[in-house]
This record gives C-alpha cells, structure tokens and sequence, in this order.
C-alpha cells in the first residue's frame, strides 16, 4: 500500500472506533448495575492494573519500627474499615456486600501484599473502587498502626481477633477535640509553608467533597453544583455574600460556615486549620 493509502486507512480506522466508542456510549450499552460483575478477563487486568501500580508506588517507602502498634491499630482498624471489609470471623455492614468490586477480606492481602503496599494503599485509596483515601482523615503514625494490624491479620484466628478485640476495647463517638487536634497536628507532614500549599489545597477539594457541591476551574466533579461556582473566587469582595474576602475569612468560612451563616447549605467538614489554608492558598489562584 502507498504511504498515502496508508494514512487514509488508518484515518479511516480511527474515525470507525470512536464513531464506535461514542454509539457504546450514546445507546448505554453498558451496564453500569453493581450486580452486573465485571467479566472475568476485565477483572483480571483490573486486579493486575492495581498490584503493579501500587508496587511501583511503594516500592521506597520507608517503613518505622513496626512493633507495639497492632493494638492501637484494631481500634482503629474497628473504627474505619471493620464496616467494609469484615474481620476475622465477622462480616462486613450490609451496604458493603452491595459494592462492585466487593471489598476484599483482607485476611489474606498480608500474604500477597508487602506493608508497604498496605501503607500506600491506606494513605491514598484506589480510585474507581469504593476504597477511600485516608490522608486527609487518619495521621501518619496512625496508618502505619492500621498498616501493621492488617500485615497481622493474615495469621490472626477469628478466636485469637475476638480475644484481642475484647481485650483493647471500642472507642466510641466521633473524634473529640483532643484528637482532632492532635490529627491536625500530624495529618500533614512537616515542613509545611504557613501561607498554604495551593498543590495541596487542589487535592483537597477532592477530599473534603467542595467538589461534590461547586463548580471549579482545572478540578473534573461537580455535576450537581448545590453551590455557586468558584470560578474567580480570588477577585470577589464578598465571602457568602457577607465576609470580606480575606485569607483570614476565608480560613475562618472553611472551617465553620455555619457560624458565619447558620442558614448557609454549606456544611461544617470538619475542614482542619492547615487544609483550610492549603484550600485557601488554591482559591486565591482563581483568578
Ligand atoms: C467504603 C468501603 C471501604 C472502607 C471503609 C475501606 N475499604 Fe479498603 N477497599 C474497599 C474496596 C471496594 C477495595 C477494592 C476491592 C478490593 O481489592 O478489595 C478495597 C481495597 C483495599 C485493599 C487492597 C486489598 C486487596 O487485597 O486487593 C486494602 C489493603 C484495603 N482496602 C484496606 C483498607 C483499610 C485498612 C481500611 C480502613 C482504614 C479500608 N480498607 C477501608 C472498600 C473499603
Ligand atoms: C453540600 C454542598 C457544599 C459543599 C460540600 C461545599 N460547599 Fe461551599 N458553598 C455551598 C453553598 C450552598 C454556598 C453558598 C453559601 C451561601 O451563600 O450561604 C457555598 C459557598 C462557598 C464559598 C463562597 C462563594 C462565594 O461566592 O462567596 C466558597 C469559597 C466555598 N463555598 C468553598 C468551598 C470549599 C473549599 C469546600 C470544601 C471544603 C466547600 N465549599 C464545600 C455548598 C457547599
């Protein structure tokens, strides 16, 4: 074939697969239904796809001493992950067998997978799954404790986790105010700039579901936009209609909307004294 003819082949062969791929699309081939299982060949990249990417991730991660922290590393364990993931001898909630990709007892995973992995995969969730991300909620220390606890979950009994769940015990009720300080004060590693991160502060709106809700430049989400777009959020005058829009307000509006405006609909997230500034460090970007 000429060069010529090749080209044209190959526009052509181009133009068949996206005409292709926007009729999948349009006619809602396919289906999206959590009791539709993925098939077997999908599933298997997609595990495949997962491993080496966190591999690579992980791969020079420091680990700290590990020793002493499975206990501290249950409770926690108990607190964030029981409901999806089960235990040894207990199953998950009942939302958690609704979810596709179902989430995986993790009895297992320590014998397949380096703490690292773990670690990595605690920190910063894997998208598309249903597993969250836990860097801007749990300290650092705290996820190596969790870490530790699954790496020992994969020779744990559901006899000897009954024992040693009995033995630490539950915590009750949402963070008190000691630890949520104490988690502002480790969340984010040091060094920190005290103007804020705007980097940081982008990844942020994700976490904190600003996006859920508003509508910003450079960040893919809001397709349900319950609040007004922050597009040139920087050269407005006004914070909600009623704070000038300072970087001390704007911390301040973050942090607690609701004392500002008790009408507002937007909610306390339980936004902390750093990531407001790295949120607001991001805002005053948007020019
Ligand atoms: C809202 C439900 C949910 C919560 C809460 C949750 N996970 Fe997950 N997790 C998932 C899903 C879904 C996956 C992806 C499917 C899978 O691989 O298990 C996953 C994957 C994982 C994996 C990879 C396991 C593997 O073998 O593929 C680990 C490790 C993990 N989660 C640990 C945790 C820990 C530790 C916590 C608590 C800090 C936690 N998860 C909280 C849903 C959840
Ligand atoms: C549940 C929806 C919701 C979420 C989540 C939410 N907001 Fe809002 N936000 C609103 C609404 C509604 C307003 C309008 C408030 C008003 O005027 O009372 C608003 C107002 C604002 C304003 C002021 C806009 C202006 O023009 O004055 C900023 C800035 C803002 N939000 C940033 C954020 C950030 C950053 C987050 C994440 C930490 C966030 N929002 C999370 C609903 C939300």
């Amino acid at each position: 074939m000429s060069r010529r003819g090749a080209i044209r082949l190959l526009v052509v062969l181009t133009l068949a697969g996206t005409l292709a791929g926007a009729a999948v699309v349009y006619f809602g081939v396919y289906n999206v239904a959590a009791t539709e299982q993925h098939t077997a060949p999908v599933y298997w990249l997609l595990n495949a796809a997962l491993k080496r990417s966190v591999a690579q991730r992980a791969e020079n991660i420091d680990v700290p001493p590990l020793d002493g922290r499975i206990e501290n590393g249950l409770v926690l364990y108990r607190e964030h992950c029981l409901n999806c993931h089960g235990a040894p001898g207990v199953p998950p909630n009942a939302f958690a067998l609704g979810m596709t990709p179902l989430p995986a007892n993790l009895a297992h995973t320590a014998r397949t997978w380096d703490v690292r992995d773990i670690y990595w995969v605690v920190r910063y969730g894997i998208k598309m799954t249903g597993m969250p991300a836990w860097e801007f909620r749990v300290p650092d220390e705290q996820i190596w404790d969790i870490a530790a606890f699954v790496a020992a979950l994969a020779h744990l009994t559901p006899r000897e986790y009954e024992a040693l769940a009995a033995r630490v015990g539950t915590r009750e009720g949402p963070l008190k105010p000691a630890e949520t300080q104490a988690r502002e004060d480790a969340v984010t590693p040091t060094p920190h700039p005290a103007e804020g991160d705007a980097g940081r502060g982008k990844k942020a709106l994700q976490q904190y579901a600003c996006v859920s809700c508003h509508e910003i430049p450079g960040v893919v989400g809001a397709i349900h936009p319950v609040g007004p777009p922050l597009a040139g959020m920087a050269r407005r005058g006004f914070i909600g209609g009623v704070l000038p829009n300072t970087r001390a307000n704007m911390v301040r509006w973050l942090r607690d909307p609701k004392a500002v405006d008790p009408d507002t609909a937007m909610p306390n997230l339980g936004v902390t004294e750093r990531d407001a500034h790295d949120l607001a460090a991001f805002l005053e970007t948007l020019r």
